[in-house]
């Protein structure tokens, strides 16, 4: 379907055409020199350490939790309020997760008092999700984490770029796993990266990416080694240096690209302050990556004929997200679990279009459509 406004649309240019070319030019496609320099401008901008990027952020979240040990016996606590990923990446190491609630309608980031609430003797670590690219709240989080010994996991999938207090999402936890499907930020298509402070993690993820390989095909073509010892169960996760040179321009345009998302939030929010609709966000701490515009509909709206009214004008709408805990797979697992903000959200939330090439003209037509889609959809 032609969309006169898509719900996101990627910046690509001939920059990005030129470093495809290159990388095909020198003909070396496995991860090698390309990547390596992709990793030291994203662990660079984002302040860590180490940066490690891999096929894509599930994996990255799966690693993130392999490198901390998480096993079979253990929790770990997740929002419902997110892509489904977050809590399969937990599922995949053999632990539980423990679902707790957003803070409410207005912040649709995990509420520390409600992990509070879901601690027990088995819980491990706190994964938490910068929804949207807003800042969860860290320093509360951060303490909790403290108090019980648990480690923090960041699903920065929507964050790249974005911090709070000055520090970057993404390193205020243990680790910070990163997205580049191609609807995110900084896209690739598929894509993503880890990051980390501490060596110790950083080494595991190094060899897990990898099968546990001691070295990599690239260290045997540059006559670094001959062979290899495998040291741990790993898998193939690595990245490729198509997708890095993609990664190296897109993370030069991202700050500017970021700049460009919040302005289109920011009139958003003057355009539409008259309507009856919750902003998440609106009044959020920190720099957020603006990576999604969500609106909370008034209850006697139904979200259905708004979005197809929406359709109806050529605009592109989006849900994020129908609840993890909701879904057919999680409720057989899990079947007690009730979340009220996270149900409530999952029931009145629409995500309009965002996208930094978008222009004022595009966010007046949206405007526009969301007073006509009001109308039509009110019950
Ligand atoms: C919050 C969140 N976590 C994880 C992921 C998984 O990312 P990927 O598609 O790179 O595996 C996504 C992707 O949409 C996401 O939005």
């Amino acid at each position: 379907m032609e969309w006169r406004v898509p719900l996101a649309d990627i910046d690509y240019g001939q920059e990005e055409a030129n470093a495809v070319l290159g990388v095909l030019q020198r003909k070396w496609l496995t991860m090698g020199e390309v990547t390596q320099t992709f990793e030291k401008a994203f662990a660079e901008a984002h302040g860590a350490r180490f940066a490690f990027g891999v096929t894509n952020a599930t994996v990255a979240l799966h690693l993130a939790c392999l490198a901390l040990d998480i096993h079979s016996g253990d929790e770990v606590i997740v929002p419902s309020l997110s892509f489904v990923a977050t809590a399969n990446a937990v599922l995949y190491t053999g632990a539980e997760v423990r679902f707790a609630d957003v803070i409410g309608l207005d912040e649709l980031t995990i509420d520390p008092e409600e992990i509070r609430k879901q601690i027990t003797p088995k819980t491990r670590a706190i994964m938490v999700m910068h929804y949207g690219g807003y800042p969860c709240r860290m320093e509360d989080i951060l303490t909790i984490a403290h108090d019980y010994h648990l480690y923090v996991i960041e699903d920065a999938a929507h964050a790249p770029g974005a911090s709070l207090n000055g520090k970057s999402l993404g390193v205020w936890g243990d680790v910070g796993c990163f997205s580049f499907f191609s609807n995110k930020n900084l896209s690739t298509g598929e894509g993503g990266m880890i990051l980390t402070n501490r060596e110790d993690l950083a080494e595991k993820i190094r060899l897990l990416r990898s099968h546990g390989m001691t070295t990599l095909t690239y260290d045997r073509h540059r006559g670094h080694a001959f062979s290899y010892d495998v040291l741990a169960l790993g898998y193939n996760y690595r990245i490729d240096e198509i997708h890095s040179a993609l990664g190296i321009e897109q993370l030069k345009k991202l700050s500017r690209n970021n700049a460009l998302r919040k302005k289109w939030s920011e009139l958003y929010w003057r355009e539409l302050a008259d309507l009856p609709l919750i902003f998440p966000f609106a009044k959020s701490n920190g720099q957020s990556a603006c990576h999604l515009f969500p609106v909370i509909l008034p209850r006697a709206v139904n979200r259905e004929r708004f979005m197809q009214s929406m359709k109806d004008q050529g605009v592109q709408t989006s849900i994020h997200y129908p609840p993890i805990h909701q879904f057919s797979y999680y409720r057989s697992r899990y079947n007690q679990v009730v979340l009220q903000n996270t149900e409530q959200a999952g029931l009145r939330e629409v995500t309009l279009p965002l996208y930094p090439t978008m222009g004022e003209e595009k966010v007046m037509l949206v405007v526009e459509a969301v007073r006509t889609a009001l109308r039509k959809a009110q019950d």
